[in-house]
Protein backbone atom coordinates (compact mmCIF):
# COMPACT_ATOMS: atom_id res chain seq x y z
CA UNK A 1 0.00 0.00 0.00
CA UNK A 2 1.59 3.63 -0.79
CA UNK A 3 1.63 6.33 2.41
CA UNK A 4 0.74 9.66 1.81
CA UNK A 5 4.11 11.63 0.27
CA UNK A 6 5.33 13.64 3.62
CA UNK A 7 5.35 16.87 2.00
CA UNK A 8 1.76 16.44 1.03
CA UNK A 9 0.84 16.00 4.80
CA UNK A 10 2.76 19.05 5.64
CA UNK A 11 0.16 21.40 3.21
CA UNK A 12 -2.46 19.77 4.31
CA UNK A 13 -1.67 20.34 7.63
CA UNK A 14 -0.51 23.89 7.31
CA UNK A 15 -3.60 25.17 4.89
CA UNK A 16 -6.28 23.19 7.97
CA UNK A 17 -7.44 20.96 5.16
CA UNK A 18 -6.41 17.44 6.90
CA UNK A 19 -10.18 15.91 7.51
CA UNK A 20 -9.29 15.40 3.67
CA UNK A 21 -7.39 12.12 5.00
CA UNK A 22 -10.16 11.01 6.69
CA UNK A 23 -11.03 7.52 4.81
CA UNK A 24 -7.59 7.21 3.88
CA UNK A 25 -7.35 4.30 6.10
CA UNK A 26 -10.19 2.55 4.28
CA UNK A 27 -9.30 3.11 0.84
CA UNK A 28 -7.93 0.78 -2.04
CA UNK A 29 -4.33 1.07 -3.34
CA UNK A 30 -6.06 2.76 -6.89
CA UNK A 31 -8.32 4.99 -4.34
CA UNK A 32 -4.94 6.00 -3.12
CA UNK A 33 -3.24 6.96 -5.48
CA UNK A 34 -6.05 8.70 -7.54
CA UNK A 35 -6.69 10.97 -4.21
CA UNK A 36 -2.67 11.92 -3.71
CA UNK A 37 -2.72 12.70 -7.52
CA UNK A 38 -5.81 14.99 -7.06
CA UNK A 39 -4.11 16.59 -3.69
CA UNK A 40 -0.85 16.84 -5.30
CA UNK A 41 -2.02 18.69 -8.04
CA UNK A 42 -3.76 21.44 -6.32
CA UNK A 43 -1.53 24.79 -4.83
CA UNK A 44 -2.59 24.82 -1.05
CA UNK A 45 -1.30 27.74 -0.49
CA UNK A 46 -3.67 29.19 -2.86
CA UNK A 47 -6.42 27.30 -1.46
CA UNK A 48 -5.41 28.79 2.25
CA UNK A 49 -5.25 32.06 1.10
CA UNK A 50 -8.67 31.84 -0.91
CA UNK A 51 -10.37 30.53 1.99
CA UNK A 52 -9.55 33.02 4.57
CA UNK A 53 -10.60 35.62 2.32
CA UNK A 54 -14.13 35.30 3.34
CA UNK A 55 -16.88 34.55 1.13
CA UNK A 56 -19.25 36.47 -0.62
CA UNK A 57 -18.63 39.40 -3.27
CA UNK A 58 -16.70 40.44 -5.94
CA UNK A 59 -12.75 40.06 -7.07
CA UNK A 60 -12.38 43.31 -8.29
CA UNK A 61 -10.73 46.02 -6.48
CA UNK A 62 -12.72 49.00 -8.09
CA UNK A 63 -13.64 51.75 -6.49
CA UNK A 64 -16.93 52.52 -7.99
CA UNK A 65 -16.82 56.19 -7.88
CA UNK A 66 -13.98 56.13 -11.15
CA UNK A 67 -16.20 54.20 -13.20
CA UNK A 68 -16.57 55.84 -16.71
CA UNK A 69 -18.40 54.30 -19.71
CA UNK A 70 -15.80 53.00 -22.04
CA UNK A 71 -14.40 55.35 -25.17
CA UNK A 72 -15.44 52.92 -27.95
CA UNK A 73 -16.28 52.86 -31.52
CA UNK A 74 -18.41 51.08 -33.70
CA UNK A 75 -17.49 48.24 -35.85
CA UNK A 76 -18.64 50.79 -39.27
CA UNK A 77 -16.18 53.29 -38.71
CA UNK A 78 -17.44 55.21 -36.26
CA UNK A 79 -14.42 57.79 -34.71
CA UNK A 80 -11.29 55.39 -35.69
CA UNK A 81 -8.53 57.64 -37.28
CA UNK A 82 -8.14 55.17 -39.86
CA UNK A 83 -10.78 54.53 -42.64
CA UNK A 84 -13.10 51.32 -42.85
CA UNK A 85 -11.37 50.22 -45.92
CA UNK A 86 -7.97 50.49 -44.07
CA UNK A 87 -9.43 48.21 -41.33
CA UNK A 88 -10.75 45.38 -43.45
CA UNK A 89 -7.18 45.77 -45.49
CA UNK A 90 -5.00 45.29 -42.32
CA UNK A 91 -7.40 42.56 -40.99
CA UNK A 92 -7.75 40.46 -44.38
CA UNK A 93 -3.69 40.20 -45.05
CA UNK A 94 -2.96 39.47 -41.07
CA UNK A 95 -5.64 36.64 -41.82
CA UNK A 96 -4.11 35.47 -45.32
CA UNK A 97 -0.59 35.98 -43.76
CA UNK A 98 -1.74 32.70 -41.70
CA UNK A 99 -1.42 35.11 -38.38
CA UNK A 100 -4.36 34.04 -36.78
CA UNK A 101 -5.97 31.50 -34.75
CA UNK A 102 -9.22 30.72 -32.99
CA UNK A 103 -9.90 30.16 -29.32
CA UNK A 104 -13.30 28.84 -28.57
CA UNK A 105 -14.35 27.95 -24.64
CA UNK A 106 -16.72 25.62 -24.12
CA UNK A 107 -15.82 24.12 -20.42
CA UNK A 108 -19.09 25.35 -19.02
CA UNK A 109 -21.78 22.65 -18.21
CA UNK A 110 -24.80 24.64 -19.95
CA UNK A 111 -26.84 23.83 -16.38
CA UNK A 112 -29.22 27.02 -16.62
CA UNK A 113 -30.27 25.71 -20.89
CA UNK A 114 -30.93 21.79 -19.38
CA UNK A 115 -29.25 20.13 -22.14
CA UNK A 116 -26.92 17.13 -20.51
CA UNK A 117 -24.21 17.35 -23.53
CA UNK A 118 -21.52 19.97 -23.94
CA UNK A 119 -23.23 23.05 -25.01
CA UNK A 120 -21.17 22.95 -28.50
CA UNK A 121 -23.23 19.82 -29.59
CA UNK A 122 -27.09 21.76 -29.59
CA UNK A 123 -28.57 21.26 -32.33
CA UNK A 124 -28.75 25.33 -33.06
CA UNK A 125 -29.37 25.60 -36.61
CA UNK A 126 -33.54 26.97 -37.36
CA UNK A 127 -33.66 24.58 -40.36
CA UNK A 128 -30.24 22.50 -40.82
CA UNK A 129 -29.86 21.46 -36.77
CA UNK A 130 -26.09 21.73 -37.22
CA UNK A 131 -24.73 21.92 -33.56
CA UNK A 132 -23.10 25.04 -32.48
CA UNK A 133 -19.50 23.57 -32.70
CA UNK A 134 -20.16 22.59 -36.62
CA UNK A 135 -21.42 26.11 -37.05
CA UNK A 136 -18.32 27.37 -35.76
CA UNK A 137 -16.22 24.42 -38.00
CA UNK A 138 -18.28 25.34 -40.97
CA UNK A 139 -16.93 29.06 -40.45
CA UNK A 140 -13.77 28.22 -40.02
CA UNK A 141 -13.58 26.25 -43.05
CA UNK A 142 -15.18 28.71 -44.84
CA UNK A 143 -12.97 31.74 -43.91
CA UNK A 144 -9.81 29.16 -44.86
CA UNK A 145 -11.31 28.22 -48.08
CA UNK A 146 -11.75 32.68 -48.63
CA UNK A 147 -8.13 33.38 -47.88
CA UNK A 148 -6.57 30.11 -49.06
CA UNK A 149 -4.52 29.71 -45.02
CA UNK A 150 -4.75 27.52 -42.63
CA UNK A 151 -6.60 28.49 -39.17
CA UNK A 152 -5.81 26.29 -36.04
CA UNK A 153 -8.55 25.90 -33.28
CA UNK A 154 -7.98 25.64 -30.36
CA UNK A 155 -10.79 23.85 -28.16
CA UNK A 156 -11.17 24.20 -24.29
CA UNK A 157 -13.68 21.51 -22.41
CA UNK A 158 -13.24 20.83 -19.03
CA UNK A 159 -13.52 17.69 -16.75
CA UNK A 160 -16.85 17.94 -17.70
CA UNK A 161 -16.82 18.13 -21.37
CA UNK A 162 -14.39 16.83 -22.71
CA UNK A 163 -14.68 13.25 -22.97
CA UNK A 164 -18.21 13.48 -25.20
CA UNK A 165 -16.14 16.67 -26.98
CA UNK A 166 -13.54 14.36 -28.19
CA UNK A 167 -15.41 11.85 -29.15
CA UNK A 168 -17.98 13.73 -30.75
CA UNK A 169 -15.74 15.65 -33.09
CA UNK A 170 -14.21 12.31 -33.69
CA UNK A 171 -16.75 10.59 -34.58
CA UNK A 172 -17.64 13.38 -37.22
CA UNK A 173 -13.96 13.76 -38.49
CA UNK A 174 -13.96 17.00 -37.36
CA UNK A 175 -16.41 18.33 -39.39
CA UNK A 176 -13.98 18.35 -42.45
CA UNK A 177 -11.72 20.32 -40.28
CA UNK A 178 -7.63 19.17 -41.16
CA UNK A 179 -7.42 16.87 -38.25
CA UNK A 180 -4.25 18.65 -37.64
CA UNK A 181 -5.84 22.27 -37.06
CA UNK A 182 -7.69 20.91 -34.03
CA UNK A 183 -6.75 21.20 -30.98
CA UNK A 184 -9.33 20.29 -27.84
CA UNK A 185 -7.52 20.93 -24.39
CA UNK A 186 -8.40 21.17 -20.52
CA UNK A 187 -8.64 23.79 -18.62
CA UNK A 188 -7.64 23.35 -14.53
CA UNK A 189 -10.22 22.59 -11.58
CA UNK A 190 -10.68 24.23 -8.16
CA UNK A 191 -11.62 22.90 -5.20
CA UNK A 192 -15.01 23.76 -3.67
CA UNK A 193 -14.64 25.04 0.19
CA UNK A 194 -17.33 25.07 2.57
CA UNK A 195 -18.74 28.39 2.38
CA UNK A 196 -18.88 28.69 6.46
CA UNK A 197 -15.10 26.66 7.33
CA UNK A 198 -13.68 27.41 4.04
CA UNK A 199 -12.49 23.47 4.30
CA UNK A 200 -12.17 21.45 1.28
CA UNK A 201 -15.51 19.11 0.58
CA UNK A 202 -15.23 15.66 -0.58
CA UNK A 203 -17.32 14.30 -3.32
CA UNK A 204 -16.44 10.93 -2.17
CA UNK A 205 -13.78 8.95 0.28
CA UNK A 206 -10.79 9.30 -2.36
CA UNK A 207 -11.85 12.90 -4.31
CA UNK A 208 -12.52 16.16 -3.69
CA UNK A 209 -15.75 18.22 -5.48
CA UNK A 210 -14.21 20.63 -7.91
CA UNK A 211 -14.86 22.56 -10.43
CA UNK A 212 -14.15 24.24 -13.52
CA UNK A 213 -11.59 27.08 -12.57
CA UNK A 214 -13.68 29.34 -15.23
CA UNK A 215 -12.61 30.74 -18.43
CA UNK A 216 -9.23 32.48 -17.04
CA UNK A 217 -7.81 29.12 -16.68
CA UNK A 218 -8.02 29.71 -20.44
CA UNK A 219 -4.44 31.44 -20.51
CA UNK A 220 -2.77 28.60 -17.92
CA UNK A 221 -4.23 25.77 -20.03
CA UNK A 222 -3.05 27.04 -23.35
CA UNK A 223 0.04 26.78 -22.27
CA UNK A 224 0.40 23.44 -20.17
CA UNK A 225 -1.47 22.05 -23.00
CA UNK A 226 1.31 23.09 -25.34
CA UNK A 227 -1.22 25.07 -27.62
CA UNK A 228 1.01 28.68 -27.19
CA UNK A 229 3.72 26.88 -28.19
CA UNK A 230 2.11 24.94 -31.08
CA UNK A 231 0.85 28.82 -32.08
CA UNK A 232 3.94 30.15 -31.90
CA UNK A 233 5.85 27.96 -34.20
CA UNK A 234 3.17 28.27 -36.76
CA UNK A 235 3.46 31.62 -36.81
CA UNK A 236 0.25 32.85 -35.09
CA UNK A 237 0.11 36.50 -33.82
CA UNK A 238 -3.64 37.06 -33.07
CA UNK A 239 -6.05 34.78 -31.56
CA UNK A 240 -9.94 35.15 -32.02
CA UNK A 241 -11.68 34.31 -28.52
CA UNK A 242 -15.34 33.20 -28.46
CA UNK A 243 -17.44 31.65 -26.34
CA UNK A 244 -19.78 28.53 -27.86
CA UNK A 245 -22.52 29.87 -26.94
CA UNK A 246 -22.95 32.70 -29.60
CA UNK A 247 -23.86 31.57 -32.75
CA UNK A 248 -23.57 34.76 -34.37
CA UNK A 249 -20.41 35.50 -32.61
CA UNK A 250 -17.93 37.46 -35.82
CA UNK A 251 -15.59 34.85 -36.32
CA UNK A 252 -12.13 36.19 -37.53
CA UNK A 253 -14.25 39.26 -39.00
CA UNK A 254 -11.52 41.29 -40.88
CA UNK A 255 -13.08 44.53 -40.34
CA UNK A 256 -12.90 43.60 -36.21
CA UNK A 257 -9.41 41.96 -36.58
CA UNK A 258 -8.13 45.96 -38.44
CA UNK A 259 -9.11 47.98 -36.16
CA UNK A 260 -7.39 46.03 -33.32
CA UNK A 261 -4.18 45.80 -35.23
CA UNK A 262 -4.02 49.19 -36.49
CA UNK A 263 -4.98 50.82 -33.15
CA UNK A 264 -2.16 48.49 -31.73
CA UNK A 265 -4.05 47.07 -28.78
CA UNK A 266 -3.10 44.09 -26.99
CA UNK A 267 -6.73 43.07 -26.13
CA UNK A 268 -9.68 44.32 -28.29
CA UNK A 269 -12.90 43.35 -27.02
CA UNK A 270 -16.58 43.33 -28.84
CA UNK A 271 -19.51 44.74 -27.26
CA UNK A 272 -23.25 45.49 -28.13
CA UNK A 273 -25.62 48.05 -26.35
CA UNK A 274 -27.16 46.98 -23.29
CA UNK A 275 -31.15 45.83 -23.62
CA UNK A 276 -31.98 47.01 -20.38
CA UNK A 277 -29.94 48.10 -16.75
CA UNK A 278 -29.65 44.69 -15.30
CA UNK A 279 -29.01 42.35 -18.53
CA UNK A 280 -27.17 39.21 -17.28
CA UNK A 281 -23.94 41.11 -19.47
CA UNK A 282 -20.91 42.15 -18.11
CA UNK A 283 -20.02 45.94 -18.18
CA UNK A 284 -17.90 47.01 -19.68
CA UNK A 285 -16.40 50.12 -18.12
CA UNK A 286 -13.09 52.44 -17.65
CA UNK A 287 -11.18 53.41 -14.82
CA UNK A 288 -8.82 55.96 -15.09
CA UNK A 289 -7.43 54.84 -18.86
CA UNK A 290 -8.21 51.00 -18.03
CA UNK A 291 -10.80 49.28 -19.83
CA UNK A 292 -12.22 46.50 -17.20
CA UNK A 293 -15.22 44.71 -17.06
CA UNK A 294 -17.53 44.29 -14.31
CA UNK A 295 -19.78 41.34 -13.84
CA UNK A 296 -23.58 41.87 -13.85
CA UNK A 297 -23.55 40.15 -10.49
CA UNK A 298 -21.30 42.95 -9.29
CA UNK A 299 -22.35 46.32 -10.55
CA UNK A 300 -24.43 48.34 -8.05
CA UNK A 301 -28.06 48.03 -9.15
CA UNK A 302 -28.29 51.94 -8.85
CA UNK A 303 -25.26 52.61 -11.50
CA UNK A 304 -26.64 49.76 -13.52
CA UNK A 305 -29.76 51.83 -13.91
CA UNK A 306 -28.01 55.49 -14.20
CA UNK A 307 -28.76 57.38 -17.38
CA UNK A 308 -27.61 60.00 -19.20
CA UNK A 309 -29.04 63.29 -20.29
CA UNK A 310 -30.65 61.86 -23.55
CA UNK A 311 -32.10 59.22 -21.59
CA UNK A 312 -29.41 56.47 -22.96
CA UNK A 313 -27.83 54.02 -19.93
CA UNK A 314 -24.55 55.19 -18.62
CA UNK A 315 -23.48 52.17 -18.50
CA UNK A 316 -24.28 50.43 -21.87
CA UNK A 317 -21.47 48.78 -23.36
CA UNK A 318 -22.54 44.98 -22.58
CA UNK A 319 -19.83 41.77 -22.61
CA UNK A 320 -20.45 39.76 -25.50
CA UNK A 321 -17.42 37.63 -25.10
CA UNK A 322 -15.32 38.03 -28.28
CA UNK A 323 -12.32 39.17 -28.16
CA UNK A 324 -9.08 39.48 -30.00
CA UNK A 325 -5.83 38.71 -28.08
CA UNK A 326 -2.04 39.66 -29.26
CA UNK A 327 -0.22 36.44 -28.80
CA UNK A 328 2.74 38.12 -27.16
CA UNK A 329 0.39 39.88 -24.42
CA UNK A 330 -0.66 36.50 -23.58
CA UNK A 331 2.92 35.44 -23.35
CA UNK A 332 3.90 38.00 -20.82
CA UNK A 333 0.13 37.34 -19.43
CA UNK A 334 1.15 33.91 -18.56
CA UNK A 335 3.23 35.31 -15.38
CA UNK A 336 0.25 37.21 -14.32
CA UNK A 337 -2.05 33.52 -14.64
CA UNK A 338 -1.26 33.58 -11.03
CA UNK A 339 -2.09 36.80 -10.37
CA UNK A 340 -5.88 36.92 -12.16
CA UNK A 341 -8.29 37.77 -9.39
CA UNK A 342 -10.17 34.60 -8.53
CA UNK A 343 -14.18 35.60 -8.40
CA UNK A 344 -16.49 33.44 -5.95
CA UNK A 345 -19.49 32.06 -6.25
CA UNK A 346 -21.89 30.66 -3.59
CA UNK A 347 -23.42 27.38 -5.05
CA UNK A 348 -25.06 24.18 -4.14
CA UNK A 349 -22.11 21.68 -4.00
CA UNK A 350 -23.06 17.92 -2.99
CA UNK A 351 -20.52 16.58 -0.66
CA UNK A 352 -19.20 13.71 2.04
CA UNK A 353 -20.13 14.51 5.70
CA UNK A 354 -17.99 13.09 8.72
CA UNK A 355 -19.90 10.00 8.92
CA UNK A 356 -19.07 9.79 4.60
CA UNK A 357 -22.69 9.96 4.17
CA UNK A 358 -23.47 11.66 0.81
CA UNK A 359 -25.43 15.36 1.78
CA UNK A 360 -27.39 16.70 -1.50
CA UNK A 361 -28.09 20.42 0.29
CA UNK A 362 -30.79 21.62 -0.03
CA UNK A 363 -29.69 26.06 0.38
CA UNK A 364 -26.15 26.81 -1.35
CA UNK A 365 -23.32 25.50 1.35
CA UNK A 366 -19.80 26.08 -0.70
CA UNK A 367 -17.87 28.35 -2.72
CA UNK A 368 -16.42 27.87 -5.75
CA UNK A 369 -13.44 29.69 -7.33
CA UNK A 370 -13.48 30.59 -11.02
CA UNK A 371 -11.09 33.08 -13.09
CA UNK A 372 -12.29 35.53 -15.83
CA UNK A 373 -10.75 35.74 -18.77
CA UNK A 374 -11.59 39.31 -19.50
CA UNK A 375 -9.90 40.86 -15.83
CA UNK A 376 -6.80 40.62 -18.38
CA UNK A 377 -8.35 43.99 -19.79
CA UNK A 378 -6.84 46.35 -17.43
CA UNK A 379 -3.56 44.85 -18.18
CA UNK A 380 -3.92 45.42 -21.74
CA UNK A 381 -1.77 47.86 -23.39
CA UNK A 382 -4.14 50.06 -25.84
CA UNK A 383 -7.08 48.40 -24.84
CA UNK A 384 -9.74 48.51 -27.36
CA UNK A 385 -13.58 48.58 -27.43
CA UNK A 386 -15.39 47.90 -30.54
CA UNK A 387 -19.19 48.24 -31.04
CA UNK A 388 -21.11 46.02 -32.57
CA UNK A 389 -25.09 45.65 -34.15
CA UNK A 390 -25.90 42.77 -31.82
CA UNK A 391 -28.63 41.81 -34.83
CA UNK A 392 -25.15 40.31 -36.41
CA UNK A 393 -23.30 39.62 -33.21
CA UNK A 394 -24.87 38.57 -30.45
CA UNK A 395 -27.58 36.02 -30.11
CA UNK A 396 -26.64 33.79 -26.39
CA UNK A 397 -27.64 30.46 -25.73
CA UNK A 398 -28.25 30.31 -21.87
CA UNK A 399 -31.76 29.60 -20.55
CA UNK A 400 -34.32 26.55 -21.15
CA UNK A 401 -36.91 27.12 -23.66
CA UNK A 402 -40.11 29.78 -22.03
CA UNK A 403 -37.31 31.61 -20.49
CA UNK A 404 -38.03 35.60 -21.55
CA UNK A 405 -34.38 35.98 -22.78
CA UNK A 406 -31.08 34.26 -24.21
CA UNK A 407 -33.17 31.18 -25.22
CA UNK A 408 -32.63 28.39 -28.18
CA UNK A 409 -35.15 29.89 -29.74
CA UNK A 410 -34.85 33.13 -29.29
CA UNK A 411 -31.06 32.66 -30.99
CA UNK A 412 -32.42 30.37 -33.98
CA UNK A 413 -35.33 33.39 -34.27
CA UNK A 414 -31.98 36.20 -34.73
CA UNK A 415 -29.92 33.70 -36.92
CA UNK A 416 -32.83 33.19 -39.15
CA UNK A 417 -33.65 36.90 -39.18
CA UNK A 418 -30.03 37.95 -39.75
CA UNK A 419 -30.22 35.58 -42.96
CA UNK A 420 -33.52 36.76 -44.25
CA UNK A 421 -32.42 40.52 -44.36
CA UNK A 422 -28.98 39.19 -46.20
CA UNK A 423 -31.21 37.87 -48.43
CA UNK A 424 -33.26 41.12 -48.72
CA UNK A 425 -30.37 42.70 -49.21
CA UNK A 426 -29.14 40.65 -52.43
CA UNK A 427 -33.12 41.06 -53.70
CA UNK A 428 -34.69 37.73 -52.63
CA UNK A 429 -37.93 37.87 -50.55
CA UNK A 430 -38.52 35.34 -48.23
CA UNK A 431 -42.16 34.88 -47.24
CA UNK A 432 -43.78 35.66 -43.73
CA UNK A 433 -42.56 32.84 -41.42
CA UNK A 434 -40.54 31.10 -43.71
CA UNK A 435 -37.15 30.47 -41.81
CA UNK A 436 -34.56 30.43 -43.96
CA UNK A 437 -30.31 29.64 -42.67
CA UNK A 438 -27.64 30.37 -44.27
CA UNK A 439 -24.58 27.97 -43.88
CA UNK A 440 -20.88 30.17 -43.56
CA UNK A 441 -20.07 27.59 -45.50
CA UNK A 442 -22.17 29.12 -48.78
CA UNK A 443 -21.31 32.53 -47.91
CA UNK A 444 -20.01 34.17 -44.69
CA UNK A 445 -21.60 37.42 -45.56
CA UNK A 446 -24.29 39.35 -47.24
CA UNK A 447 -22.16 40.54 -49.69
CA UNK A 448 -20.56 37.10 -50.65
CA UNK A 449 -24.49 35.72 -50.18
CA UNK A 450 -25.20 38.15 -53.21
CA UNK A 451 -22.82 36.55 -56.13
CA UNK A 452 -24.54 33.17 -55.33
CA UNK A 453 -28.63 33.97 -55.58
CA UNK A 454 -31.01 35.15 -57.83
CA UNK A 455 -32.73 38.78 -57.39
CA UNK A 456 -36.39 38.28 -57.48
CA UNK A 457 -36.45 34.82 -56.10
CA UNK A 458 -39.08 34.71 -53.65
CA UNK A 459 -38.48 32.14 -50.97
CA UNK A 460 -42.02 29.88 -50.12
CA UNK A 461 -40.49 26.62 -48.08
CA UNK A 462 -37.77 27.17 -44.73
CA UNK A 463 -34.44 26.77 -46.73
CA UNK A 464 -30.67 25.63 -46.05
CA UNK A 465 -28.11 27.03 -48.07
CA UNK A 466 -25.63 25.07 -47.79
CA UNK A 467 -22.14 24.70 -49.56
CA UNK A 468 -22.96 23.63 -52.88
CA UNK A 469 -27.01 23.60 -52.99
CA UNK A 470 -30.13 25.17 -51.42
CA UNK A 471 -31.81 22.22 -49.16
CA UNK A 472 -35.70 23.12 -48.61
CA UNK A 473 -36.63 21.39 -45.62
CA UNK A 474 -39.71 19.26 -44.99
CA UNK A 475 -40.11 20.76 -41.47
C1 LIG B 1 -20.68 35.34 -19.78
C2 LIG B 1 -19.85 36.52 -19.28
C3 LIG B 1 -20.64 37.80 -19.38
C4 LIG B 1 -21.06 38.00 -20.83
C5 LIG B 1 -21.85 36.79 -21.32
C6 LIG B 1 -22.11 36.92 -22.80
C7 LIG B 1 -18.53 35.50 -17.54
C8 LIG B 1 -18.20 35.43 -16.11
N1 LIG B 1 -19.50 36.30 -17.88
O1 LIG B 1 -21.75 35.20 -18.88
O2 LIG B 1 -19.85 38.91 -18.99
O3 LIG B 1 -21.83 39.16 -20.94
O4 LIG B 1 -21.11 35.58 -21.11
O5 LIG B 1 -22.79 35.82 -23.28
O6 LIG B 1 -17.90 34.90 -18.37
N2 LIG B 1 -16.68 28.55 -19.65
C9 LIG B 1 -15.63 27.68 -19.65
N3 LIG B 1 -15.11 27.31 -18.46
C10 LIG B 1 -15.57 27.76 -17.28
C11 LIG B 1 -16.65 28.65 -17.27
C12 LIG B 1 -17.19 29.02 -18.48
O7 LIG B 1 -15.16 27.25 -20.71
O8 LIG B 1 -15.01 27.38 -16.24
C13 LIG B 1 -17.26 28.95 -20.93
C14 LIG B 1 -18.63 28.38 -21.17
O9 LIG B 1 -18.57 27.14 -21.83
C15 LIG B 1 -19.26 29.44 -22.03
C16 LIG B 1 -18.60 30.73 -21.54
O10 LIG B 1 -17.41 30.36 -20.91
O11 LIG B 1 -18.92 29.26 -23.38
C17 LIG B 1 -19.48 31.61 -20.65
O12 LIG B 1 -19.73 30.99 -19.46
P1 LIG B 1 -21.08 31.23 -18.65
O13 LIG B 1 -20.89 30.68 -17.32
O14 LIG B 1 -22.23 30.73 -19.46
O15 LIG B 1 -21.12 32.81 -18.54
P2 LIG B 1 -22.38 33.79 -18.47
O16 LIG B 1 -22.85 33.92 -17.08
O17 LIG B 1 -23.39 33.43 -19.45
Amino acid sequence: MISLPELLHQNLKESNQLHLLQFWDALQENERVALVEQLQAIDWKLVANLAVQGCGGSAMQIDFTELEPPRAFRSDGGDAEWTIKEAVDAGTSAIKDGTVAVVMVAGGQGTRLGFEHPKGMYPIGPVSSRTLFQIFVDRIKATCARYGVAIPLYLMTSDATHIETTEYFEANHFFGLPRELVTIFKQGTMPAVDAESGKCLLASPSSLALSPDGHGGTLAALHRSGCLGDAEQRGIQHLAYIQVDNPLAQLCDPTFLGHHLLSKSQMTTQVVKKRYPLERVGNVVQVRERVHIIEYSDLPEDLANQRQTDGQLRFWAGNIAVHWFDLNFLKKSLLRADTLPFHRAVKKVPYLDSHGRLVKPAAPNAVKFERFIFDLLPHAKDALVVEADPRDSFAPVKNAAGAETDTAELAQAAMCDLHRSWLADAGVAVSEGVKVEISPQFALDALELATKVSPRETITEHRFFDVDRCIPSND
